[in-house]
């Protein structure tokens, strides 16, 4: 059973390219799963059942739409699936029970090895480390198209925050870089909104007080994932952006105060928003982790947390790890401060970097930004997009895009 070609061309209904793996070297059927062995030694196993939902065929999959057809639940041979297999043209080739066939090409199985992580070119969060700067891209790189658009892209999804340099002093101009990737987030505040001051204010909206660190609308069941903020005007003195890793601080409360971190994961407390018009509210944890208990959310903005519910010695409990939160975000190690200089955009993952401002002193010139937000799929996409065909130049499997831009 020996594999013949690099390249068997098996439509497996998938537009990420799969056809540079290794080859297949051999397969050998156990009792629930079939041993798949590849020309550089690798490994994998996969289960009967598996293999027969994953067939690509056209009856199973449909050819335009590439979504899946086939319906285990309604094949009464799925259960005690277990085929006839062999490797013909380098091709994984399936012989089921009631005469169907299966064929597997050995680049995607090769890519779909369950211990393998995906690897579709949308990078892991990694923690700001303490000599953290982030990554500056060129307005003109941007626009010229996708080397720019990876940069930016891989570099907001990794880090958490990017800062786009020289853009044109134009209103409406972070619209315009939003909707290169999908349309703006709206919210009850709006889809765009102004963060404005002026010299001699006269109303509260032009208030130039420093704002804490925070992030944004925590009070909705989805925060928005992505803020972009750009700055059309920064004369006025002080007024730097504030930003911490809130995934760094979590991190590093649950190895340094682990009791505090799981105070935090485990609470959830109530955040809301109240006007005459809207009364939006939640209840969630400060710190959210996914299955694996990798930090996935954290929601933190102490001026829309509501009535906090909890019994005295829990409350109590409950404050002191918040306090704990709250000083570590205020450790330079976990901080980036910077001042926005006019034509600068930042964008910043808001379910991850919480964001403040100095105070500035109004008198002494204007200061203007605009912002918006996105939805991180749309991200994702647009960086999986191109990853598409960087891959078709790379000689195997497809790079990580985590290698690509350095931390300048
Ligand atoms: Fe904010």
């Amino acid at each position: 059973m020996q594999s013949q070609s690099q390249s068997p061309a098996v439509e497996m209904s998938e537009l990420f390219p799969y056809a540079q793996g290794p080859a297949l070297r051999a397969c050998h059927p156990g009792d629930k799963a079939l041993e798949v062995t590849w020309d550089n030694a690798d490994i994998a196993r996969y289960s009967y059942r598996w293999l027969r939902d994953h067939c690509a065929c056209p009856e199973c999959r449909h050819p335009i739409t590439r979504e899946r057809l086939y319906m285990p639940l309604e094949d009464d041979a799925f259960l005690n699936a277990s085929p006839d297999a062999t490797i013909e043209d380098g091709v994984l080739a399936l012989r089921w029970a009631d005469g169907h066939q299966s064929h597997f090409d050995a680049g995607w199985l090769h890519q779909r090895r369950p211990e393998a992580r995906a690897d579709d070119g949308v990078p892991l969060a990694e923690a700001w480390r303490e000599d953290f700067a982030p990554v500056h891209v060129s307005h003109a790189d941007m626009m010229a198209g996708s080397d720019g658009r990876r940069e930016w892209l891989t570099a907001l999804l990794r880090d958490g925050l990017v800062l786009l340099d020289d853009g044109p002093r134009e209103l409406e101009e972070v619209v315009r870089i939003t909707e290169l990737f999908g349309p703006m987030r709206a919210t009850n505040f709006g889809a765009r909104f102004d963060v404005q001051s002026k010299p001699n204010p006269n109303n509260a909206a032009y208030t130039a007080i420093g704002l804490e660190l925070h992030t944004d609308l925590p009070n909705w069941r989805h925060p928005p994932d992505i803020q972009l903020l750009y700055c059309l005007e920064n004369e006025a003195e002080g007024g730097a952006s504030l930003f911490a890793d809130g995934f760094a601080v979590a991190e590093a409360m649950r190895h340094e105060v682990p009791e505090a971190f799981l105070r935090l994961r485990d609470t959830p407390i109530d955040f809301r928003f109240q006007d005459e018009d809207s009364d939006i509210a939640v209840r969630a944890p400060v710190i959210d982790v996914d299955a694996t208990g990798r930090i996935r959310e954290v929601r933190f903005n102490n001026w829309i947390r509501d009535t906090l519910r909890l019994p005295p010695e829990e409350a109590d409990a409950w404050y002191e790890a918040y306090l704990i939160f709250w000083q570590r975000l205020r450790e330079p190690r976990f901080r980036v401060d910077f001042a926005l200089g006019s034509g600068q955009m930042v964008a910043f993952d808001n379910r991850r970097v919480l964001h403040g401002r100095g105070a500035f002193d109004p008198n002494t010139g204007r200061r203007h930004l605009q912002g918006t937000y996105l939805d991180i799929d749309h991200l994702e996409s647009h960086l999986r997009v191109l990853a598409r065909h960087a891959s078709t130049a790379a000689p195997a499997t497809p790079t990580t895009s985590t290698n690509e831009t350095g931390v300048s």
